[in-house]
């Protein structure tokens, strides 16, 4: 139908005769002529019609925005002056001759240059017209040309690519179940796999080596701008490698994919104790282009009046903690108590802070609403110990270390933004010896990876000393989103049950759960690792969306829905009897007063 692409055309073109498909992206009434921006997958061309090819010019007049159109005409230099610089076909127009109405447009519910003033939900239902903005189709095929050079790497490596199940068991990942009721056996229901976790250690005990897929994963959990219920792993697994191996693999095809995409070299990338990222960032994704640290000062307040800081500094579980902002002198009274109400969306009790307005003046340089209650050897030794300068702000945080922690971590990366002081650079980095198992709001041990993660001990010091055991986990954390995550797993029987006794997981429920697992691993099962990053915040991040719905062609929403085909919706009483299955009567609507 077509002999080229608009937005190919060039000044190469100039005298050929072209055919172009497309879509009326604006059209322009110009004193006797008409303009037509025609648009495709590729960019942009505009095509004029004149008054004297009466027939096409008379159909020009009845297109309007998104119509289809098949376009016959002549490529010819613009006119001087008329030339756009900022249009890759800016220096041609075709003399259109031939006009052909494919298909009719009722108005688009929005114009594709004014998407940014209407709601996402309208984005949503409209997706298709949503994703013919150039913005939005060039992420889709980014991600299309990442996926093919990830598939390259580990075919060229020697990972075969595998396809595991949908319609299968529960895989604990840490949140709820997606479940799918089976018409064959009443009552019972398969589970969407929250990741391929184990059919590819499956894989491992099958012999394969070295395994991958671009895999979807289902997870019915909170919503944010990183995450969706329906997403997709680069899911990798390997055989006889260990955790450096594994590493430096993964390192190679992430770094070769930010080379070939992006022209970026990642570099080295450095390795982190989980303890160090808690302690130095609060966090166990740091975002390493800050260069705002968490420096503990509970010895320093152990002994001072101000029991907020007092309590905490003599509490083993809690931390006090002072974060120098330089610049920070200058935040407005209002911007601190703006901050403060942010950290108390992490249950910070408040937001103690000191400005530092002229250093040579000792104490009379700084303005604060707690130094009064410190003594002067305790304000100096703390200046110095986290090497106050003029014109810095200290914030403070004390409380349970977890609290101070994520109040505080979040915070950092507040303020940096704020101020100015995220470098614009890429920073990766590995955290690994992360703990085997943290301990959830009910007070029982739960597994900081998943229950199939080593530990970097033996089945008796896990026992002894759960709590404490390091696990042999690693992940993947680029400008402060965590990447992907991985571990070496447990390939022995008694290691699994031992994990599972820890977890609470009885050996009736163990065997019901994970029989199949702890059977594979009894029937020769390699020493094996791997890992899963997440494509969708990869390519959020490396094409800057500020989303993964960006990324994604047809995602949910906030509450897990979809706009576009009304996705869940209602079924059938037949289908609900096949499936065995009753709805409960809804609550009424609360009848108005
Ligand atoms: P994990 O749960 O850490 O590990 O997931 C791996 C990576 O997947 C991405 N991710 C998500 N992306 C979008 N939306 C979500 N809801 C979502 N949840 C996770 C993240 C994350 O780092 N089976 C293990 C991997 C392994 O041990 O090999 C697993 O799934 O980028
Ligand atoms: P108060 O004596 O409670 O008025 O607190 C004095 C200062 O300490 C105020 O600036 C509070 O915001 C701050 N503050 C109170 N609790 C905490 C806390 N847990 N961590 C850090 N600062 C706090």
């Amino acid at each position: 139908m077509r002999s080229n692409y608009c937005g190919e055309l060039n000044e190469t073109f100039v005298g050929q005769q072209v055919e172009l498909c497309g879509w009326v992206h604006r059209r322009r009434d110009h004193g006797g002529v008409i303009f037509l921006d025609v648009r495709d997958r590729e960019g942009l061309a505009q095509v004029v019609f004149d008054p004297d090819t009466v027939e096409a010019f008379a159909l020009a007049e009845t297109v309007r925005n998104e119509f289809v159109v098949k376009v016959t005409g002549l490529v010819r230099p613009r006119p001087e002056g008329t030339s756009n610089s900022g249009l890759g076909t800016g220096a041609i127009e075709v003399l259109g001759k031939q006009l052909e109405i494919l298909n009719a447009a009722a108005t688009p519910p929005f114009q594709l240059d004014e998407h940014a003033s209407v709601g996402e939900d309208i984005r949503l239902r409209y997706r298709y017209v949503d994703l013919r903005r150039p913005e939005m189709a060039e992420r889709l095929r980014f991600r299309s040309k990442v996926t093919n050079t990830v598939r390259n790497f580990f075919d060229d490596n020697g990972f075969i690519d595998v396809e595991t199940p949908l319609l299968t068991k529960a895989t604990p990942e840490g949140a709820r179940d997606y479940l799918v009721p089976s018409r064959t056996h009443p009552s019972r229901f398969f589970a969407l796999p929250q990741s391929p976790q184990l059919f590819k250690q499956i894989l491992m005990a099958a012999g394969m080596d070295r395994y991958y897929q671009i895999a979807k994963c289902f997870r019915d959990e909170d919503l944010r701008a990183d995450r969706q219920p329906e997403f997709t792993q680069i899911d990798v697994e390997t055989s006889f490698m260990d955790e450096e191996q594994i590493m430096t693999t993964m390192e190679g095809m992430i770094s070769g994919v930010f080379k070939k995409h992006l022209g970026v070299e990642l570099g080295e990338f450095p390795r982190m104790p989980f303890s160090e990222a808690m302690n130095r960032y609060g966090s166990d994704k740091p975002d390493l282009r800050i260069d705002l640290e968490l420096v503990d000062i509970a010895e320093l307040m152990k002994d001072v009046d101000f029991k907020v800081f007092s309590g905490p500094a003599n509490d083993a579980d809690s931390r006090v903690v002072a974060l120098r902002v330089p610049g920070g002198a200058e935040i407005s009274r209002k911007s601190i108590d703006e901050y403060t109400k942010y950290v108390s969306i992490y249950g910070a009790r408040g937001l103690a802070w000191v400005k530092v307005n002229d250093r040579a003046a000792g104490l009379e340089g700084l303005q604060s609403p707690i130094l009064k209650f410190m003594p002067d050897v305790v304000v100096e030794a703390l200046l110095a110990k986290l090497g106050a300068e003029t014109g810095d702000i200290i914030f403070f945080g004390a409380d349970k270390a977890k609290v101070v922690n994520e109040a505080i971590g979040a915070l950092r990366i507040k303020v940096a933004e704020d101020l100015g002081l995220v470098k614009d650079c890429w920073a990766p980095l590995w955290v690994v010896d992360f703990p085997m198992f943290e301990t959830n709001s009910e007070g029982n041990l739960t597994s900081l990876h998943h229950p199939f993660t080593a530990p970097a001990c033996s089945v008796s010091e896990l026992k002894n000393s759960p709590a404490t055991a390091l696990s042999r986990a690693y992940d993947m954390v680029l400008n402060g989103t965590e990447l992907g995550g991985g571990s070496i797993r447990i390939n022995k029987p008694e290691m699994q049950q031992s994990v599972f006794e820890v977890l609470g997981i009885g050996e009736e429920e163990a065997q019901e759960k994970f029989g199949f697992l702890l059977d594979a691993l009894s029937y020769g099962c390699p020493p094996h690792g791997g890992i899963a990053f997440g494509l969708d915040r990869l390519i959020m991040l490396m094409t800057g969306a500020t989303s993964i719905r960006d990324v994604i062609a047809f995602p949910k929403t906030q509450s897990a829905a979809c706009p576009l085909t009304e996705a869940p919706g209602e079924v059938s009483t037949k289908q609900l009897r096949e499936l065995n299955i009753r709805l409960r009567e809804q609550p009424k609507p609360e009848a108005d007063a």
